[in-house]
């Protein structure tokens, strides 16, 4: 699939921002493990979602979005065998794994897919779940894991998102207490906690690094509106800042600390409100040197984005990358518009101002579709991006958010 994009007159609308995916994702396999009705809000309507959605569909589940609501019912015969193509498809499909092992102790599943963003494996989780007493096997297709799960300690050698995420999932339902040490803090983690503990699960150390699990029999229903996306709320932020500013709704500031220093930084104007941000550029921007890392560090998913704005920055800014080793695959086709980047080593050095003319683009993962759609934004002339589809797997409604800002984004046959 492909899009056509230019700038017609940009306006600093208002663009309400829609659920996070990377809360949506462990959250519908979360309910799972409820043995009551749950009831999710804020659930964006993305690619990503529908994949999951349908894979809940294909081990038993009758389950439908509408209006961004998700209602989904305890089931008495869920399919352990996972082999719904899918599941290849998505990096965030391993939810499975901690969910199935928490509710059945027993699965079999397609190994797990995602953007190719380098490297990805899977070892914290798998390790994680030897440490809790399962034996897992691999083929060359499949993860087949199963065990009685036990209550203990997990030291995690780097802050994964995922794997801190599936030891929960896994753990809530064991007798006795699990820790986990080393574990990720990102906002979404918080969001998993805090939906666990909504429908029964005692969890403590919410949002630090050390979270202490007790284990409960039963889980409750629960109605739970999940948190708006800070990736997507920093795309529109900088959008934002390469042009006449913008205002997001729907957006909690405080999962987005690390994004506004970097923009006020740089002589953006900011006013946070309750569930708002304001962001005016009245001024010519000065360079940045930012050092990615987990959160509360600046989001690796924000990188390919911010760097588009350096190319409008006279000078010359830094953008080291600290978790993946791919995360750059944008700058090929930024360089056919006209940027000047130099890749030394883990360190992107941007060096502007350069104009961009348009081209035709190439979207190889998510974060990269969207910096390549800023970088359009700023051409008079229709750009072409290829494999557009890769943006619909993160973002809601983009075509009409768009418009309303006055860009031009038109899908092509
Ligand atoms: N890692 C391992 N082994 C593991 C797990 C991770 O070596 O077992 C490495 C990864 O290869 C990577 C780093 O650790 O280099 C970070 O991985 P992490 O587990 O923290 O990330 P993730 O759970 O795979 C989630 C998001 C990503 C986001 C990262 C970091 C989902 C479905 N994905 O991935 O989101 O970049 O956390 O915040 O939640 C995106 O939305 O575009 C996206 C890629």
């Amino acid at each position: 699939m492909k899009a056509k994009v230019k700038e017609i007159k940009y306006y600093a609308n208002v663009i309400p921002i829609s659920g996070a995916k990377n809360s949506a994702l462990p959250i519908i396999c979360a309910s799972i493990l409820c043995d009551e009705e749950v009831i999710l809000n804020n659930i964006p309507d993305i690619e990503d979602t529908k994949l999951l959605i349908d894979i809940m569909n294909s081990i038993g589940y009758q389950i439908k979005l509408i209006n961004n609501t998700l209602i989904i019912p305890p089931i008495k015969n869920i399919n352990n065998y996972i082999r719904n193509k899918k599941v290849s498809k998505l990096r965030g499909s391993y939810y499975f794994i901690g969910a199935l092992m928490g509710k059945m102790g027993k699965l079999k599943i397609l190994h797990p897919g995602g953007c190719n963003l380098g490297n990805r494996p899977i070892n914290y989780h798998l390790d994680a779940f030897r440490n809790m007493n399962a034996t897992i096997k691999e083929s060359k297709k499949y993860l087949k894991i199963e065990g009685n799960l036990i209550a203990t300690t997990h030291e995690l050698e780097f802050p994964s998102v995922g794997a801190t995420i599936n030891i929960l999932l896994a753990s809530v339902h064991i007798q006795g207490s699990t820790i986990i040490s080393n574990a990720a803090m990102e906002p979404e983690v918080t969001d998993v906690c805090n939906f666990l503990v909504s429908m029964g699960a005692k969890i403590e150390g919410i949002g630090t690094r050390c979270l202490h699990i007790q284990g409960v029999k039963h889980f409750k229903k629960t109605n739970y509106t999940i948190i708006s996306d800070r990736i997507e709320a920093g795309t529109f932020l900088i959008l934002g800042a390469m042009h006449k500013g913008i205002t997001i709704t729907n957006i909690d500031y405080t999962t987005l600390t690390s994004l506004i220093n970097v923009l006020k930084n740089c002589g953006c104007e900011i006013s946070c409100n309750h569930r708002s941000i304001t962001l005016k550029r009245n001024k010519p921007l000065i360079p940045f040197s930012i050092r990615i890392g987990t959160y509360p560090d600046f989001p690796t998913d924000l990188g390919p984005q911010i760097s588009v704005l350096g190319t409008q920055i006279e000078g010359i800014s830094y953008l080291e990358e600290t978790i993946y080793t791919k995360r750059f695959s944008h700058i090929v086709s930024l360089k056919k518009m006209g940027a000047d980047f130099y890749l030394n080593d883990t360190t992107l050095h941007i060096h502007g101002y350069t104009p961009l003319h348009q081209a035709e683009l190439d979207c190889y993962d998510l974060r990269c579709s969207a910096a390549l759609l800023l970088a359009t934004t700023l051409c008079k002339n229709y750009s072409v991006i290829n494999h557009i589809e890769i943006l619909f797997r993160g973002y809601e409604n983009i075509e009409q958010k768009l418009a309303s800002l006055g860009i031009d984004f038109q899908l092509m046959k």
